[in-house]
C-alpha cells in the first residue's frame, strides 16, 4: 500500500509569529504515522519549520540552475543542505507569473532530482481548457512534458487551477480520473509515483480524495496554514479522525 503524502504548501501567506504559532500548536499535538506529512514554508523560514514533529521539508521552487550567479534564485543543493526532502515545481501560480514553461520545470525537477530531493511537480488546466472538453489532453501534455528525461522517485500534484484558492474543489470522480490517466501517461517511464491532489481541500472535504482510487494524497494550501486544520486533514488521511 502507498503510504499517503500530505503536503502543506504556505505559498507567501504566513509571516514569523505564524509560523512560531504553528510549531507551537502542531507539536502540542499527537505525532502522526502511517502519513508522510511535508510542509513547504517561505524559504526564509526553513529553520524555524525544521523543528516541526514528524514533519518533512519541502522548498516551494528551486532554480532550473546549478550554483553561481543567479540573483535571487535557490539551488537544488542549498534547500538539500538545509534539510528539505522535497521541492515542489512547476505550481500554477509560478507557471502563470514567473512564466514557467514545461520546458523550464522539467530542468527544475531533474536539478532537485540530481541534489537528493523529490520534486512535487504541479500540473493542472484552467476552467477554458475543462470547459472546452480538453482537460485530459492538455494534462497529459504537461505531465509528459514537464517530467522529461527524469529518475524514479517523484511526486506530481494534480491541481486544476480553477480549483486553487476558489473554495470550488474537482470531485472526488474528477481528481481519481485524472490521477488514474496520470498514472497511464507514466506507466511505461516510472514505478515510484504517487499522485496528490490539490485545490480547495479542507478538513471537510479532504477525506473524500484520499479514499478516492489513484489519490494518493493532497497538497494543501489555505487550509494548511492553521496546525489545528491541517492536523485534521492528516488524521483524516489515515482515517484517525
Ligand atoms: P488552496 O488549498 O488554498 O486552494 O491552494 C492549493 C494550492 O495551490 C496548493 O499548492
Amino acid at each position: 500500500m502507498i503510504t499517503p503524502l500530505i503536503i502543506a504548501n504556505w505559498k507567501m501567506a504566513i509571516d514569523k509569529n505564524g509560523v512560531e504559532a504553528f510549531k507551537a500548536d502542531w507539536n502540542s499535538r499527537p505525532p502522526m504515522t502511517g502519513v508522510d506529512v511535508v510542509v513547504a514554508p517561505p524559504a526564509p523560514y526553513l529553520s524555524v519549520v525544521s523543528g516541526l514533529t514528524g514533519v518533512s521539508l519541502c522548498g516551494q521552487t528551486v532554480s532550473e540552475n546549478d550554483m553561481g550567479a543567479h540573483t535571487g534564485e535557490i539551488a537544488a543543493a542549498m534547500l538539500s543542505d538545509v534539510g528539505c526532502q522535497y521541492v515542489i515545481v512547476g505550481h500554477s501560480e509560478r507557471r502563470q507569473h514567473q512564466g514557467e514553461t514545461n520546458a523550464i520545470v522539467a530542468q527544475k525537477a531533474k536539478r532537485a532530482q540530481l541534489a537528493g530531493l523529490t520534486p512535487v511537480v504541479c500540473v493542472g488546466e484552467p476552467s477554458h481548457i475543462r470547459a472546452a472538453g480538453k482537460a485530459a489532453s492538455y494534462v497529459r501534455d504537461q505531465v509528459l512534458s514537464s517530467c522529461d528525461d527524469l529518475s524514479d522517485g517523484l511526486v506530481i500534484a494534480y491541481e486544476p487551477v480553477w480549483a486553487i484558492g476558489s473554495g470550488e474543489a474537482a470531485s472526488a470522480d474528477v481528481a481519481s480520473s485524472m490521477h488514474l490517466d496520470i498514472k497511464t501517461a507514466l506507466a511505461d517511464r516510472y514505478a515510484d509515483l504517487r499522485v496528490i491532489y490539490g485545490g480547495s481541500v479542507k478538513p471537510d472535504n479532504c477525506a473524500a480524495f484520499t479514499t478516492a482510487e489513484g489519490v494518493d494524497g493532497l497538497l494543501v494550501g489555505g487550509a494548511s496554514l492553521s496546525a489545528e486544520s491541517f492536523w485534521n486533514i492528516c488524521a483524516a488521511a489515515i482515517g484517525a479522525e
